[in-house]
């Protein structure tokens, strides 16, 4: 029997192309995200199931994530997740504040409280989808980084959890990937959103969801525990990017 792979926010970017690389490896696939006619698509292209769930929304997570449709699974990317704005303390849109913290912070949890015990019974890999913000903050990320720093303390505090238990606990922070995330950060407005990358050469999000792929693939023994990848236009966090135009 294949293994089998569930994979938060594979409607899009980073998650999409995981499942695409996790398929090419031979896992079977269990996908999710809100936008349910994404997922129609992707029901046909990688015969992958699906479950369409906000993972903010607690009665959502546990009526979508039953015990009988996590049996088989020993691979868990938890990557939905988003930052909303660039705005101050001062000035942040407290809504904006809640659906950050719901989202990246305890809808991370709600699904991997729920997945754990089969990724314990199936000797399982859980990979986190932190961010370089979950290390270094920048003007206007204080929410975003926060729950970026929450993802690091929680892939940490869970490999002492599960300390004796055969689980891989792998967190991953990228730096400037190219996909929808800076659109979704700016409300919809794609000439803001590709301001960001403008004369830079991000990273793609094939080369995150290799990197998952190759961290899933080392031997049972091997706990790739956190890598920071950064494009090579980009030094750290903030204004430390090369770019050709300005
Ligand atoms: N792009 C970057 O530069 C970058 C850098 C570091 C880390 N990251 C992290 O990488 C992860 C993936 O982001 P991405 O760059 O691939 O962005 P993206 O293209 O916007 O993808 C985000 C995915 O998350 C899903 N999602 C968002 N909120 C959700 C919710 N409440 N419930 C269920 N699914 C939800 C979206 O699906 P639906 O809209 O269909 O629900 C989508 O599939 C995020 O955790 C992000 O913080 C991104």
């Amino acid at each position: 029997m294949k293994k089998k792979a569930l994979i938060t926010g594979a409607t899009s970017g980073i998650g999409l192309e995981t499942a695409r690389a996790l398929k090419t490896a031979g896992y079977s696939l269990i996908l999710t995200g809100r936008r349910e006619e994404r997922l129609a698509k992707l029901r046909e292209e990688l015969g992958a199931e699906t479950l369409a769930f906000d993972v903010s929304d607690r009665a959502q997570v546990e009526k979508a994530l039953t015990p009988d449709v996590l049996k088989d699974v020993h691979v868990l990317v938890n990557n939905a997740g988003l930052a909303l704005g660039t705005a101050s303390v001062q000035t942040v849109e407290l809504d904006d504040v809640d659906a950050m913290i719901d989202t990246n912070i305890k809808g991370l949890l709600y699904v991997t409280r729920l997945v754990l015990p089969s990724l314990i019974a199936n000797q399982g890999h859980l990979v986190n989808i932190g961010s370089v913000a979950g290390r270094w903050t920048y003007p206007g990320g204080a929410t975003y980084s926060a729950t970026k720093f929450a993802v690091r303390a929680i892939s940490e505090a869970l490999r002492m959890d599960l300390l004796g238990k055969p689980v891989r606990v792998t967190n991953i922070e990228p730096g400037m990937v190219e996909t929808e995330f800076s659109e979704v950060r700016y409300q919809g407005d794609k000439a803001k959103a590709a301001q960001v990358y403008k004369g830079m050469t991000p990273l793609k999000a094939t080369d995150i969801a290799e990197t998952i792929a190759w961290c899933v693939s080392r031997p049972a023994h091997v706990n790739v525990q956190e890598l920071v990848i950064y494009p090579v236009d980009q030094a750290a966090v903030g204004p430390y990017v090369h770019r050709t135009a300005p």
